[in-house]
């Protein structure tokens, strides 16, 4: 079977495309290059460019690789840009999700994998967050991730498609520097970022009701995120009777401070730069922590890698883009 990665240039789906490439899959990609970089694709690995919004793109992608599976990644994924252009979110997250899933039908495909997101659950009041965790998402973003999943659901009760929606919690790092993200919208890069500027980073509220007073997250490696696609699409290949329909939470269940990750900035990078305690951000949740029993039981996958690889990774990744950072390491 062929799989069409949507989003394979960016960030997470380019991570996706290699372990596919890795566990022996055959994989075509579509993307339109908003935020993906071409260079991120093996030469081998063919590319559709186009949006998940053209259906004739779209078509075309199935038709031209003989698709018989969709690993559904692209998407808009900042929450801030999300409330300022609530318009644009609802229509590249789920038109362009609509999109796929009708073209995907339509041509006989029946498995179906959608990167949902954390975001579902808004401000959650659990110490860990299972799946049965009621969703209350607080932004444009984490909205269109949850209609996202009842429109996946749906479909695939219609259509006789096997699917599955992973919700990733917070992902870091890279498998190799080509790979790694780009910008700089995630605690690990901003906090880089402020370095390579001879800035200390910054702590968003440190009186919240945690141990150290900072947010609590669940950082998960984004190669561990890749193998949970794996793992997600070899069940779904497994399954042709169109049974499987699947929410599951990509994280480690293990909560991780800022305080603790930036300590793990200042030893990677060798600044030494004490972070700056600045206001809360609005709408951040003091503490946001997976249960990951679920998809080992589903999928029998766990997350291999910690924060120190997380951030050494990103960090490998960061310098390949900012050269200038590695100098005052
Ligand atoms: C992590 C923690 C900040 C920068 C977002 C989305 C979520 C998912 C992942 C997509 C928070 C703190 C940050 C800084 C800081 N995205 N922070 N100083 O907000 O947990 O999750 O990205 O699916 O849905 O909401 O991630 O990396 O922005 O922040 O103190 O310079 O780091 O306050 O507590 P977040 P983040």
């Amino acid at each position: 079977m062929t799989w069409l990665i949507t989003g394979g240039a960016g960030y997470i789906g380019g991570h996706v495309v290699r372990a596919m490439r890795e566990a022996g899959l055959r994989v075509a990609v579509l993307d339109d290059l908003s935020t993906g970089d071409a260079e991120r694709l093996p030469a081998d690995v063919p590319l559709v460019e186009g949006s998940t919004l053209d259906r004739a793109a779209v078509d075309r992608a199935l038709r031209e690789h003989a698709v018989t599976g969709v690993l559904h990644v692209a998407a808009k994924k900042q929450v801030g840009e999300s409330v300022e252009q609530p318009f644009r979110y609802y229509r590249e997250n789920l038109q362009g999700l609509q999109t796929v899933l009708e073209a995907a039908a339509d041509a006989g495909v029946r498995r179906f994998l959608f990167s949902s997101s954390a975001a579902v659950y808004g401000m959650p009041d659990v110490d860990l967050v299972t799946e049965a965790t009621p969703c209350a998402p607080m932004s444009p973003y984490g909205e269109t991730k949850l209609a996202g999943e009842w429109l996946v659901k749906a479909a695939g009760a219609a259509y006789g498609i096997s699917t599955v929606a992973l919700r990733y919690f917070n992902v870091a790092g890279a498998a190799s520097p080509e790979l790694s993200d780009g910008g700089a919208f995630n605690l690990v890069p901003m906090a880089f970022e402020r370095l390579t500027a001879g800035a200390a980073p910054r702590v968003f509220g440190d009186d919240y009701p945690t141990p150290d007073g900072t947010c609590i997250r669940d950082y998960i490696h984004v190669s561990d995120v890749a193998s949970a696609h794996v793992a997600a699409a070899e069940r779904l290949a497994a399954d042709p009777a169109g049974e499987t329909s699947l929410v599951l939470n990509i994280g480690r269940g293990e909560g991780v401070s800022v305080r603790e990750v930036l300590a793990v900035v200042g030893r990677v990078t060798g600044y030494d730069l004490a972070p700056e305690v600045t206001a809360r951000r609005p709408g951040d949740p003091a503490r946001v922590v997976a249960s990951a029993d679920l998809i080992r039981k589903e999928l029998g996958w766990t997350a291999r890698h910690g924060v120190a690889e997380m951030v050494a990774s990103a960090w490998e990744g960061w310098c390949l883009r900012h050269p200038e950072a590695r100098r005052r390491g």
